[in-house]
């Protein structure tokens, strides 16, 4: 890239409130203005971390790219955070790009990736290719996530010639959770070598990123040591050059016992019930709606 289009990537600055504290503005005006492929290359090159967060709606969207989130992820986890399925396997492609479009639309700094759902690129790389077409042709993201290791690396290829940017997603893949035996780490004592053949072939394809699921902490800071693109880690432990969490889990809004990989930095459940009850009773006692909210 040359200094002028670097220059071009610079950022008028963020409409940062004026009570904004200044770190939080400073890293306003520093970020480019479009996260891409290969400022997470840089990253990894420069020792960063980044950070990815699954989105699914215009809302949480925004609020995570206001926040400086580099990458939003339409997971097909909204199988289960937000259509209420058990597992990530009945969503459809169509149902993915609707999120998608919610999220592409709400969002103008973060690199926005979607997941290839199940059934979408399993049968061939003209199918992967076909979907993620439509992924970022109607779902305007700008990248796709595909799980799967080194049995892909040919879907990855075709992908790539196509002008199509891959998130690798290895280790536990959720969409295989019949043939995996249920949520299990992946990767454990020789099983590790595995995982590193897999990532190498993918990043050898040209996944612009290696993301690994539920693997002990030593073998994805193996694989970051192998491959030469940035990794993403969810329950991977600390070596990864970016972190992902769903975005209910790190916001507490979904209830029960959080997987153990899962930090919450918000009780959004508790909030959003207090609410609810507070706007419930004051109807049922007639205070609101008040003079203040009548015409
Ligand atoms: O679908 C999803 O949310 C994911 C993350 C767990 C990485 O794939």
């Amino acid at each position: 890239m040359t200094s002028a289009e670097n220059a071009a990537e610079i950022p008028a600055p963020y409409s940062v409130g004026a009570s904004a504290p200044a770190a939080q503005a400073q890293q306003a005006t520093s970020r480019p203005r479009r996260i891409r492929t290969h400022h997470l290359q840089q990253a990894k090159a420069e020792g960063r971390r980044f950070a990815m967060l699954t989105a699914y709606d215009q809302y949480s969207a925004r609020i995570f790219d206001e926040a400086g989130i580099e990458v939003l992820l339409i997971g097909d986890s909204a199988a289960n955070n937000v259509l209420g399925h058990a597992t990530t396997l009945p969503i459809t492609l169509n149902e993915m790009i609707l999120f998608s479009r919610a999220v592409s639309t709400a969002v103008q700094h973060a690199l926005v990736v979607a997941d290839l759902p199940f059934g979408s690129y399993e049968v061939s790389p003209e199918q992967a290719v076909q979907s993620s077409v439509r992924l970022l042709k109607e779902g305007l993201v700008h990248a796709v996530k595909m799980e799967g290791g080194a049995e892909y690396a040919e879907t990855v290829r075709a992908l790539v010639k196509a002008g199509i940017p891959v998130m690798a997603h290895i280790g536990f893949t959720p969409q295989s959770e019949h043939a995996l035996g249920g949520y299990r780490v992946q990767g454990r004592g020789d099983a590790s070598q595995r995982i590193i053949a897999d990532a190498v072939a993918l990043a050898d394809a040209g996944a612009f990123c290696i993301l690994m699921e539920m693997v002990p902490a030593q073998a994805a800071a193996d694989v970051d040591a192998a491959v030469p693109v940035p990794t993403i880690g969810i329950g991977a432990g600390p070596s990864t050059t970016g972190q992902v969490l769903v975005w209910q889990d790190m916001a507490g809004l979904r209830g029960g016992n959080p997987a153990r990989f899962v930090k919450q930095y918000a009780d959004l459940r508790c909030v959003l019930s207090d609410a609810a009850r507070t706007y419930a009773d004051e109807v049922r006692a007639g205070s609101f709606p008040g003079p203040e909210h009548s015409f």
